[in-house]
């Protein structure tokens, strides 16, 4: 992970948060190459679960909800994390990470503070910066940021980042399902940043206290939520593997009921062998009509739902993908991550998916010669207008297809004295090596349909 981080730092792909005074714990900034990758994920995973669908649609609701709907959802009472101090260095720490990596093999997520301060003293577990065994008593801390609306801090201005998108989504039901005229089973699709106020110290973007997510909330009849439940697991596995992602990194693992959320009846997590662990990626929630029913009681509205043919109503029941887009950026760096030895040099590249690729295509002269210059230029103007690649004339040969690796630009395209005389070019791909030779007028189909596949 350190050699990913640092290859993500030198590169431009991800930086620590505010560097500059000294940085902030649990923020990361996106660099250039990061966010390209982060909006190629985006790009993809609303093509296929928006645009490709007839029972999706979309939207883009306020980071800021009235906090009457943070309420409402049992976020403000429910959404905590357990935590426990040194009583010496004062350092805080999440109670359940703490006994999780002490003691192997225990999963005490969702235990009662009770419970977990038990444990801890039962096991003498000490803190992780000074050492002591003198904790204080576990206890509940909430997760949502709060803050206030206008100038004046009082209890009336209190709002709430939002902690999921999910909210929006729910409050969204009644207007999504008169102007879109959709008919249950379909889904509300949303993505954007989500606001947790997190204590533990994360691996660089897996756990930040902002982050991009990316979630949808899929209308159903109860009758039906098993059947949507293994179909939308399914979809998720798939996904996960069109990516590119790594089957022996990938598994299923379904929460202990002390570990759900409060508000789902079945959580399945879809986790991923980071070299620190095997982490949660994304999340399966059936939420039952829990949200629905809840804005319902306390906003006064009726939600309930008419099957036109048969007359049933019913407050729809929810099935829950939520897919982190920052963790995920993560796993796809960590798994396309691949050092090798080319005749006794080290050569480290980034194996993405070339539709997934930051830079699609990098056009290089081979040799400072005004001529290959003028002509690879006029090649790069040619192509950029049709796919996202970069020119570079700026060191050797090697140097170049060097810096293109690390990012993972899956073709290479070099102009060289042969391209002056029968306009042909060479194209290098990015795992092979392979080198081919390509007419100048057909590149662009060339590189489009190696993108594509
Ligand atoms: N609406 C359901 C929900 O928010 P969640 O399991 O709490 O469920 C969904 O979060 C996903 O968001 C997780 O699977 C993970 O990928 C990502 N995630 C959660 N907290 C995060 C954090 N602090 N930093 C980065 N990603 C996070």
């Amino acid at each position: 992970m350190e050699k990913i981080i640092a290859l993500a730092k030198r590169r431009g792909f991800l930086f620590p948060g505010s560097e500059l005074y000294g940085g902030l714990a649990n923020t990361w900034d996106f660099g250039h190459y990061g966010v390209l990758l982060k909006n190629n994920l985006r790009d993809s995973w609303w093509q296929r679960f928006v645009l490709s669908r007839e029972d999706m649609v979309g939207l883009d609701s306020s980071i800021f909800l009235s906090p009457k709907v943070w309420q409402a959802s049992g976020h403000v009472q429910g959404f905590n994390d357990a935590l426990v101090d040194c009583k010496h260095c004062h350092l805080r720490t999440r109670a359940d990470h703490l006994i999780e990596t002490m003691i192997k093999g225990i999963k005490v997520e969702g235990l009662p503070v009770e419970k977990m301060t038990e444990i801890i003293h039962k096991h003498r577990l000490s803190c992780p910066n000074f050492g002591s065994s003198e904790l204080t008593d576990v206890r509940k801390f909430n997760l949502l940021f709060e803050t206030h609306i206008g100038i004046v801090e009082e209890d009336k201005s209190t709002a709430y980042l939002r902690g999921e998108l999910a909210q929006g989504i729910f409050i969204n039901f009644k207007n999504v399902l008169t102007t879109n005229r959709m008919r249950i089973p379909f889904g509300i699709a949303s993505q954007g940043k989500a606001f947790r106020n997190e204590i533990t110290l994360g691996q660089s973007v897996f756990r930040t206290l902002e982050f991009d997510l990316m979630e949808f909330e899929y209308f159903i009849d109860p009758e039906n939520w098993q059947k949507f439940f293994n179909y939308w697991q399914e979809q998720m596995w798939q996904y996960a593997r069109d990516l590119g992602l790594n089957e022996k990194k990938l598994r299923f693992r379904e929460h202990e009921p002390h570990e759900r959320s409060f508000y789902s009846k079945k959580t399945i997590d879809l986790e991923y062998r980071f070299d620190f662990g095997w982490k949660e990626l994304w999340g399966l929630a059936y939420r039952t009509d829990y949200d629905l029913r809840n804005h319902m009681e306390k906003s006064g509205k009726d939600l309930h739902y008419t099957d036109q043919k048969t007359g049933k109503k019913y407050i729809p029941h929810v099935i829950e993908p939520s897919f982190g887009l920052s963790r995920m950026s993560l796993a796809i760096l960590s798994d396309s991550y691949q050092e090798q030895t080319v005749n006794g040099k080290s050569r480290v590249y980034l194996s993405f998916k070339p539709i997934l690729a930051p830079v699609k295509a990098a056009i290089f002269p081979l040799q400072r010669d005004e001529r290959l210059h003028q002509l690879a230029k006029k090649i790069f103007s040619k192509i950029k207008t049709e796919i996202y690649c970069e020119f570079d004339d700026s060191g050797n040969i090697g140097q170049m297809y060097r810096r293109q690796d690390e990012i993972g630009t899956p073709f290479c395209v070099t102009i060289d004295y042969e391209s002056l005389e029968n306009e042909s070019v060479t194209v290098r791909e990015r795992n092979s090596m392979k080198q081919e030779r390509i007419k100048s007028h057909k590149l662009v189909d060339y590189l489009v349909k190696r993108i594509r596949n």
